[in-house]
């Protein structure tokens, strides 16, 4: 796009799970500044993880207030666009007051329930019919139900659902408004027609009165309600543009909204998500989404344990020998480039926290497997490192089967600061892996972008993520190709073959923790 002569602004929020991130960009894409406030998330009992909606409103004007203070003029932004964590259930009464704390993406509480919407829509098959998606315990639908059996007063009194990033729209606008998106991750949103999935409301007995209206990421859901444009000094009108999930969003911010390049986050958990032009055939194994550009489909698989794992041994081997302290996240590395490609046979199973994708696991275990004593602290590192990869070319895999390309992997996420990393995952997957500007930013960069082609700064999304630069290109080793081909084949089976005793080991297990993937207890690391 061409600059002017005097610049011009556009904000993105986003509602992570640890943090609210603001950013504001300026018309050559730049991000001018940011800010980020942070929060806690809280757990009553394993497996449960809610976070009370104030929180992130105080945190959000906060940032949005020290954003505004390093730009050289504020009534030059001309439109706000928001991102959130996905799948949180925000119960309002009929003045939009919370009756809980929000009930988040991580919670587990609703397994149960899921299970009897999965009947009640006819089967897994059925289900996939109507919404495009397996019901997965983070998703809304499951909470609501939970709340009708377990809260029902409080049930009683509820007037409408929302997602977080749309409970920071109210607050900014009054409007119930939410995303394609994020309306695809409630697990009620018939993804293929982008429209509630009424047949499903009826099937559960929810009254459609309380889903929100929903439109795609670029529209225009209102403006800045005029105390708050007063307060933080911005023009009059400013709107508020519908925005997206997440973990969508933080793809457009890749740059990946059409088939081509596969997009890969190594955060704590990682994700590996692509575009398409037409919504694919459901399989129950990866999460569809409307993708945040009309006549587009965002297809994803989510491990639980990417980054985490590693983070994971760091630890653990702090506390193996507490006298030296932690081995710093460089050590780790040089570890782990001692060890020969292949980690010397050794494969490492990463499902420290049960799995979502590729395999539908709440019991899932992680396993080394072929160790010998000529194996040492190098080839643990670098197996731990290899397994996530491998895991993550399993997912890749699926992506590929459900139509997506994978010419080139696009990468961010934390773990893409360190090269041994990103040569890592050329090497496993055997593609190019690039870096581009915005990704670092993540959803809220992708919020930006969105908002811009909603605000007239360009005309369609495809034109918004072409003003992306690549930062980094890292091309696979060749001769790497039959090992890891070969140590892809042997993954492959492992988790069938260890299936039987990973569900022994979850049984025999206290009760409480039964079917309970690992939950932090205060701050999660937001992926
Ligand atoms: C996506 C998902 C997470 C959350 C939190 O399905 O569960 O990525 O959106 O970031």
């Amino acid at each position: 796009m061409t600059g002017t002569s005097m610049e011009r602004y556009l904000l993105g929020i986003d509602i992570g799970t640890s943090a609210c991130k603001v950013i504001a960009v300026d018309s050559r894409g730049q991000v001018a500044a940011k800010a980020v406030g942070d929060y806690p998330v809280m757990s009553l009992r394993p497996g449960w993880a809610e976070q009370d909606p104030e929180y992130w409103w105080r945190a959000a004007d906060k940032a949005v207030t020290e954003v505004l203070a390093r730009l050289p003029d504020r009534r030059a932004v001309q439109g706000i666009g928001l991102s959130g964590q996905m799948h949180g259930l925000i119960a309002l009464d009929k003045h939009d007051h919370v009756l809980r704390p929000a009930i988040l993406w991580c919670d587990q509480r609703a397994a149960p329930h899921c299970d009897e919407i999965t009947a009640k829509a006819g089967g897994l098959q059925g289900l996939l019919e109507l919404v495009q998606n397996r019901m997965l315990p983070g998703f809304t639908a499951g909470k609501l139900l939970w709340m009708r059996e377990h809260e029902p007063e409080l049930f009683a009194r509820l007037r409408r659902m929302l997602n977080p990033k749309d409970y920071l729209r109210l607050r900014l606008t009054g409007e119930h408004v939410t995303d394609v998106s994020d309306a695809s991750g409630t697990g009620l949103f018939d993804v293929r027609n982008r429209a509630w999935s009424r047949p499903l409301m009826r099937l559960l007995d929810l009254p459609e009165s309380i889903l929100p209206e929903v439109v795609e990421s670029s529209d225009r859901t209102g403006v800045l309600l005029p105390d708050l444009a007063a307060r933080w000094g911005l023009p009059p009108a400013t709107p508020v543009f519908g925005g997206g999930g997440d973990s969508v969003i933080q793809t457009t911010s890749m740059g990946v909204i059409d088939s081509g390049p596969l997009g890969v986050t190594l955060g704590t958990a990682g994700i590996v998500a692509g575009g398409m032009r037409s919504c694919p055939v459901p399989t129950g194994q990866l999460q569809i989404s409307c993708g945040n550009a009309p006549g587009r489909w965002h297809v994803m698989g989510v491990t639980l344990t990417a980054g985490g794992a590693f983070e994971w041994l760091k630890q653990a081997l702090a506390s193996v020998s507490p006298a030296t302290g932690a081995l710093s996240f460089e050590r780790m590395i040089s570890m782990a480039r001692e060890a020969p490609a292949g980690s010397g046979g050794l494969l490492f199973l990463p499902y420290l926290l049960g799995e979502r994708c590729p395999h539908v696991a709440a019991d899932g275990r992680a396993a080394w497997i072929g160790l010998t004593s000529m194996h040492g602290g190098p080839h643990l590192v670098r197996s731990v490192m290899e397994g996530v990869l491998l895991n993550i070319r399993t997912i890749a895999a699926l992506c590929v089967s459900s139509g997506l390309a994978c010419d080139e992997i696009r990468a961010s996420g934390g773990a893409m600061s360190e090269p041994f990393w990103s040569q890592l995952l050329a090497d496993v997957l055997q593609r190019e892996v690039t870096t581009v500007t915005g990704a670092a930013e993540g959803g809220a960069y992708g919020a930006v972008l969105a908002a811009g082609v909603g605000r007239g700064w360009w005309t369609t999304l495809d034109e918004a993520v072409a003003t992306l630069e690549v930062t980094s290109r890292t091309a696979p080793d060749r001769a790497l190709d039959p090992l890891y081909a070969s140590r892809f084949s042997t993954f492959r089976g492992l988790y069938d073959a260890l299936q039987p005793v990973m569900a022994q080991i979850a049984a025999e297990a206290a009760p409480t923790n039964k079917n309970v993937p690992l939950q932090p207890t205060s701050p999660i690391e937001a992926t």
